[in-house]
């Protein structure tokens, strides 16, 4: 069902639209593997490969898909890069490399029992601002509680203020900060905050 504002949050991506979300994910999120070395389009075959497309919800607006928001919860996994889909992209010692330098650096296992994770949320570029992120985690909330779960958590970089906003004006608290250190050098951060909204 569409909102006041014309948007429609649909559980099952419209077919076709693969390659599309690969896109805004990689537009809202590429350049945290600049410093890997891989390119857009590697970026956007890694990714349109390794999402697992039954865990998200998509925002749709006058029929086209504008956002996406992927959920983490016991090994269902939105974002799921495997070593096989690297492997099509670069040479075996470069696959090696970047897989287990990003997979070091996924936030992993879910400790909080009970909890599911927002393991990513974006929107086309050109229509941020016009609530289509606020709709997409209200939707993920009220299915989070549906679904049983007790607490809905995600991570945000420090870099990221007027996200962190937001997330504060939907209800998420900060439960902790985790600084990255050298690691994070470069990068545009140091660190990022895991939110969590009790259900
Ligand atoms: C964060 C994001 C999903 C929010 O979606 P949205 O549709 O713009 O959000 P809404 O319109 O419902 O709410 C607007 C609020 O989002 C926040 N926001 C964060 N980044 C924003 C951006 N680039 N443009 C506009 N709003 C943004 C602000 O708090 C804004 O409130 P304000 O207008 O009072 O400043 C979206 O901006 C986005 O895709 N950003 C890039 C990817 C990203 O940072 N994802 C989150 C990783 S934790």
């Amino acid at each position: 069902m569409k909102n006041a504002k014309g948007i429609e949050v649909l559980k099952d991506l419209p077919e076709g639209e693969n390659q599309r979300i690969a896109e805004l994910f990689w537009e809202a999120f590429g350049s945290k593997y600049k410093s890997l070395y891989i390119n857009k389009d590697q970026g956007i075959a890694i990714v349109r490969d390794s999402l697992r497309f039954d865990q998200g919800l998509y925002a749709c607006l006058s029929n086209r898909v504008v956002g996406f928001l992927g959920f983490h919860y016991g090994s269902h996994r939105f974002t799921d890069f495997r070593f096989d889909v690297f492997r099509r992209q670069f040479s075996l010692p470069g696959a090696l490399l970047r897989f287990s330098i990003l997979t070091t650096f996924l936030p992993g296992r879910i400790k909080e029992p009970g909890e599911i994770r927002i393991d990513s949320v974006a929107v086309d570029s050109e229509l941020r601002g016009k609530g289509i992120g606020t709709t997409l985690i209200e939707e993920a909330i009220s299915l989070a509680k549906k679904m049983g779960f007790r607490s809905i958590r995600l991570e945000v970089i420090d870099s990221n203020e007027r996200a962190k906003k937001l997330y504060e004006r939907l209800g998420f608290k900060t439960a902790k900060y985790v600084n990255f250190g050298i690691l994070a050098r470069g990068a545009g951060f140091s660190g990022e905050y895991v939110m969590r909204r009790y259900l």
